[in-house]
Order: structure tokens, then sequence, then C-alpha cells
């Protein structure tokens, strides 16, 4: 295999995303070994020693379940920096420790990273610097533009790595292989034999001592521009040629911007709720309005639903549902396709058939085909069975997948500048629907399945 020598600056190394998510899954990278020859550095403005550094990688590849065989020698080489990532002096010296390829890791909130990216516009980068950018990728479509054409100066859009996790998870990338290796499916991939889609992520976690981010995001932002969307457009987009990253991100790119919201008034197509306290397995969970740092004037909904079409040919007529909310009673994480009845069932049939399903659960990862049968009874009567299976954990968690893709160089599965900006694009006339209070905001227990009347 061949090697793709690299050295991994962490901006922000110490933080809950850094020691959480990424690092976990640097560590399963490395131990699954695909050819990646790493330096590691870690930057940021709390003062670490060298050791305590080494300690907290040790700590953090040891939670990802890596071998230390596999982990130790990149651990061993590691160099810690204290700096302020926005201030380009300490910027230049960072870069000069770089003794190959360097990718900037931005784990930071959105305003640190676009400083830290300000301040890079000013020095002399080195070539083939690469950039990985964390979600929120800007906070509405004019700053999202903004953004990438700053990070555009500062690399080729090939180099820039918009990090979006769900692109990294198995059954995600597994609608692939699910569409696009069964002609059974992808023949009826269409209007023509499918009803609607949904695409389900409830959480029993609540807020999580996240208010400073959460407050200002909400479920929309937070799960659907990003997350959700991404999931929409692999489930609606025309076939590609290969999976390379052109093909790939053209073929998603080409679904988002024929997505819009569903026509009707805002409340029929968008809906959002509000959780109140409850109790989710014996935790006792405060009203979202009251958890420390939220401002309930800000009205932020910790569930929300809309409803899109895909306006080509393939999808006319076709509603595609998102909805994602924290602190439910159920963990439902999936995508439903719900197929249509067929032109005719022969009459003598003694009951009615059930819509055909298939259900693609994103976690844990599985797959379920319902179907109507012959009963074991009387054979004239319907009945429904489900064929299911189980899928096993990807070989790399989602955070190890998208490192690999930006340490080989490979932006297939990062979000390219203009998918970034469509997310934002479609979501907008929800945002200010919301905005001018034209949706109310409902509420439903924590620990519930969501407000009563949403059914
Ligand atoms: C993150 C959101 O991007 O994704 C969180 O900010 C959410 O609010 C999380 O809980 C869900 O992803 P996963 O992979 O942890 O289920």
């Amino acid at each position: 295999m061949a090697a793709h020598r690299r050295t991994l600056v962490i901006f922000g190394a110490g933080g809950d995303l850094s020691t959480r998510l990424l690092l976990p899954g640097l560590g399963q990278l490395l131990a699954a070994d695909r050819g990646i020859e790493l330096e590691l550095i870690g930057a940021s403005n709390a003062e670490l020693t060298a050791e305590a550094w080494k300690d907290l990688l040790r700590t953090a590849f040891a939670k990802g379940g890596a071998d230390p065989d596999a982990t130790e020698p990149v651990v061993a080489r590691s160099r810690y920096v204290v700096a302020d990532v926005t201030d380009a002096d300490d910027l230049r010296r960072i870069l000069g420790r770089c003794e190959t390829a360097p990718v900037l890791y931005f784990a930071l909130p959105p305003a640190v990273t676009e400083a830290s990216c300000r301040a890079l516009d000013t020095i002399e980068l080195p070539d083939g610097i690469s950039l990985a950018l964390e979600k929120p990728f800007g906070t509405d479509l004019a700053s999202a533009a903004a953004l990438n054409r700053l990070v555009s100066r500062l690399a080729p859009e090939s180099r820039v790595h918009r990090v979006d996790h769900f692109l990294g998870k198995s059954t995600v990338l597994n609608l692939l292989g699910l569409r696009f290796a069964n002609r059974l499916f992808e023949q009826s991939w269409n209007a023509e034999n499918i009803e609607k889609i949904e695409i389900h992520y409830d959480e029993k976690l609540g807020l999580e001592s996240r208010a400073g981010y959460y407050d200002k995001a909400g479920a929309l932002v937070d799960m659907i521009q990003s997350h959700l969307l991404l999931v929409l457009a692999l489930a609606t987009m025309e076939p590609p040629s290969t999976l390379d990253a052109d093909d790939l991100r053209g073929a998603m790119a080409q679904a988002l911007r024929a997505t819009h919201l569903w026509p009707g008034e805002p409340d029929q197509v968008a809906r959002r709720a509000r959780y109140t306290d409850g109790t989710i397995d014996g935790r006792d969970l405060l009203s979202y309005a009251d958890e420390e740092g939220v401002d309930p004037a800000l009205e932020t909904e910790t569930l929300a639903q809309i409803t899109l079409t895909v306006d080509n040919w393939r999808w006319a007529g076709v509603p595609i549902v998102l909805r994602s909310g924290k602190a439910l009673d159920d963990t439902r994480k999936d995508i439903v396709v719900t197929f249509k009845p067929v032109p005719h069932l022969p009459t003598g049939f003694t009951s009615a058939p059930s819509p055909t399903l298939l259900r693609i659960a994103l976690d844990p990862n599985g797959i379920q085909l319902d179907i109507n049968v012959n009963g074991e009874g009387d054979p004239f009567t319907l009945e429904t069975v489900s064929l299911e299976t189980d899928l096993g954990a990807g070989q790399l968690d989602a955070y190890g997948e998208v490192l690999a893709g930006i340490l080989t160089g490979d932006p297939s599965i990062s979000v390219r500048a203009d998918v970034a900006e469509e997310c934002w694009r479609i979501i907008t006339p929800i945002l200010e629907a919301w905005k001018k209070g034209a949706v109310p905001l409902d509420e439903y227990p924590a620990g519930s399945v969501g407000p009563a009347h949403w059914g």
C-alpha cells in the first residue's frame, strides 16, 4: 500500500471534540494500517506538558479500542504546542514544525475556526496543505458562502475537508451498496414505485451541557441542515458512474439542488417542539428552557420535522420527511422507504396488503424488509413478514473513516463547498418562518415520543 506521509495538526487538541471523537477515531485508523505515516501535533491555548499530552493521547486512543502497539510510535513522536491559533506568528511557528504536508484540523468553535482561517490568509502556507473544518459550517447561507470564499484562498477544494461524520457511518455509506449493487432496489427506486421516504434520527440524549452551542443551533441546524440532508442526498441521487470524489459529490449536489420545501403553509411542512421536564431511563431531565445556559426567549427547538420534495423526474410527488430530536423515548434512527401498493390486487384475497417497507437502521446497523406473503393459515389471507439482518459495525467508527479520507487525500466523503451551501439554502425558508413565529413551538415531555398531536 502506498504510504501517505502527513502531519496532522489538531487545533483545539485537548478539547471535547478532539478527545471524545477525533482521537479515538484516529487510533482506530492507525491500528487499521491503511498506509498512513503520521506525525501528530496538538495545538491549543491550554498549558499542557509533553507528558500530559502523550497521556491524553494514550487515553483517547484506548477509548477507541486501538491496539497500543499500533499507536505508541505516533504517541512517542507526537508534540504539543501552546499557541493562539488565531495569531499569525503562532501559526507560522506551528507550520514551521511540520516535516510533511500538514493537515490542519480545526476542532474548534466556528467563530475561532474562522478567525484562524483569516490569520492563515495573511501568511505563506506550505505546499500541499489541507484543511479539515468541523460542522457547523457557517451559521446561515451567507456566512457559509463567505467562509467558502475564505478557505478557497487557502487550499484548493480537493484539499478542503468539511467534516460531517454521518458520511463516515458505515450504514449511511451502505446506501451506496444497497442501491447501486442490487437491481431489485435501484429499478424501483423512484416515484413510480415509492410512496414516501422518512429519515429519522431521534435521540435519548438531552442537552448534555452543550447550551453554549445548541441553544443557538437547535435540532434543525444541528441535525437536519447537515447530517440528514446528506443522507437524503445519498438516498435520492442519480447513480454515479464511479464512487470517486467528483462523481459521488456531483451526484449528491445535483440531488440537493433539486430539493425544496414541500409546497404548503410553513406550519404544515415544518414542525418544531421543545422538551419539558421528564424521565428517560430513570434519569430526570429538567425542562430544556430551565437548563443552565439556555435563553428560553430564543425559542430553540429540540425536535424538528420537515417535509421536502426532490423536484426531478425520479422523485416528483414523493414526500421526503426528515425528523430529529432530543430527549425522546425512543432511539429511532433509520431510513424508511414505503413502497406504493400494487396497481391491482387480484380479487379473492380475504385481507388487504400492508405497504412494502424497507427500513435501513442507522444505529444499531441493520436492514429490514417487510413484505406481504400468504399467511400460515388461510392461504388467501395476507400476512406481513419481516426479512431482517443485523449489519455489524464498520471497521472504523465514523470519525476514523472521515480521517482516513482526509489523511489519504481523498475528499469523497468530505462535504463539498456547494453542498454545504445547498444545505443552508434548503432550510432557509424554515428558519425564516420560525423567526417570524409562523410555526408554533410545541412541547413534549422528556422521555415521550414527541408532541401527542404529531401522531
Ligand atoms: C452531532 C450533533 O453532530 O451528532 C449531536 O451535534 C448529535 O447533537 C450527534 O447527538 C449524533 O451523532 P451520533 O453519531 O453521535 O449518533
